[in-house]
């Protein structure tokens, strides 16, 4: 029994959950707290996981929402980029052994009990949502010494998006793993992992470890990005709007903190690459956006729920806006199930609504999500289309008060799925 579906108003349930989830660890000698996805499930820092638990707890403890941002900052490295996983205590990465090959160096020896050479973190990004939580942390009362703190790393971590993740220079950034885009197996990834429509769970499995696999061997290696030969390499729709939408949070963070150059960096690093994905990821004919892979930038065939997070850009042009909410967005026979958004539409062949592709699990195949509904509700908010994010927002909170802050829902009969407990789900009382 999943003990954050007991009763009580949704706000204390959600505050209990944060609590509950709460760990502590070291780095460089100092404490730091942070809260992990679920208990059991998923026991280390995730990157986009924290940013939403720190939103969420905005609304209880504005110290501990800004404690959570600092966990994750901890970790960054010089020269900007900050890792998907941390796992703080070397040997907990022994817990899920897998994770060894998201990391860098072949020290590792998962089975000696020892930690010389065991990682510490992942080698992997994931969507670029930091510069929205520390603006909504600051907004919740954070004080001035946290926005000077963390602006200029804040700043230093989209320089190294920008400077190693976009080779071609054309304002989008590529991802180096499906698991970078936060959506691990979602089907927008199955033609550039070099799978046919609708593969089954092993082949999709198998495809997915081969590519962490050959990115291990080759050391995640940017340098073979900027030469064309990544393993893997998609221009990701969702990854590029948390991109864009967190330029702009950065560009207002900087000017509050009087970093008028870092300020104006970031806004016309923000248009470069709005242009950028109307110009090369909008597909018209069908009123959504799509990932681009590889040197070639092949669309994907698949739409998924990643094609229409340019909602949450305030400066998508009013038509594009109404195409993708009229289009797709409220097609019944796709995203506008009886429990809305879908990670992938009803009309897809792909669609699962149990994401139970041939019967075993395999996450972002049709469950819906709360965070993903979450910066979709803000996005239609944005431009004005309350009633859609009311409806997005009632469907979740309905999700949540029956089944608990569970990992995900049947998007046709609201079974949940996935992880208890778990964190980005109290996002619900942010919508
Ligand atoms: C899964 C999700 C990813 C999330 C992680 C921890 O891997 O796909 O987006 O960050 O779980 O919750």
């Amino acid at each position: 029994m999943d003990l954050s579906a007991r009763p009580g108003p949704l706000r204390e349930r959600a505050r209990a959950l944060l609590e509950a989830n709460t760990r502590q660890g070291e780095c460089g000698g100092r404490r730091y707290t942070y809260t992990v996805p679920s208990a059991r499930s998923y026991p280390f820092q995730w990157f986009w996981d924290s940013c939403f638990h720190a939103i969420a707890w905005t609304y209880f403890d504005v110290e501990r929402a800004a404690a959570e941002l600092r966990s994750l900052l901890a970790w960054q490295r010089p020269d900007g980029f900050i890792p998907h996983v941390i796992f703080w205590d070397r040997r907990r990465a022994m817990q899920q052994t897998w994770h060894y090959l998201e990391s860098a160096g072949w020290l590792a020896v998962p089975l000696l009990p020892v930690e010389r050479g065991k990682p510490a973190t992942s080698e992997l990004m994931q969507p670029p949502v930091l510069a929205q939580a520390v603006e909504r942390v600051f907004e919740a009362g954070a004080g001035e010494s946290f926005l000077r703190e963390v602006v200029p790393a804040v700043l230093r971590y989209h320089r190294w998006l920008l400077a190693m993740r976009d080779p071609d220079g054309d304002g989008l950034i590529a991802i180096l793993a499906p698991s970078e885009s936060g959506l691990d197996y979602s089907p927008a990834f199955d033609a550039a992992l070099g799978l046919g429509r609708n593969p089954g769970p092993t082949r999709l499995a198998t495809a997915m470890r081969l590519v962490t696999l050959r990115n291990k061997l080759t050391g995640w290696s940017s340098r073979r990005l900027a030469q064309g030969r990544a393993v893997f390499a998609v221009e990701d729709v969702l990854v590029n709007s948390c991109l864009i939408s967190g330029l702009d949070a950065t560009a207002r963070l900087a000017r509050l903190a009087g970093d008028e150059a870092g300020a104006a960096w970031a806004e016309a690093q923000a248009a470069r690459s709005l242009g950028a994905l109307l110009e090369r990821s909008y597909d018209a004919e069908v009123g959504a956006f799509r990932n681009l892979d590889g040197p070639a930038e092949t669309p994907a065939p698949v739409l998924t729920v990643g094609s229409l997070m340019p909602l949450m850009l305030g400066a998508l042009p009013r038509a594009v806006v109404e195409a993708l909410v009229a289009r797709q967005l409220t097609r019944p026979d796709g995203f506008w199930a009886r429990f809305p958004v879908p990670s992938v539409p009803l009309f897809e062949p792909e669609f699962r609504a149990d994401s139970r592709p041939g019967g075993a699990e395999r996450i972002w195949r049709g469950g819906t999500w709360i965070n993903t509904n979450w910066l979709l509700a803000r996005g239609l908010r944005l431009h004005g289309f309350d009633d859609e994010a009311d409806a997005i927002a009632r469907a979740s909170r309905e999700l949540v008060e029956r089944h608990g802050f569970r990992e995900y829902f049947n998007p046709l009969t609201g079974e949940p799925g996935g992880a208890s407990g778990f964190g980005w789900s109290t996002l619900v009382i942010d919508m």
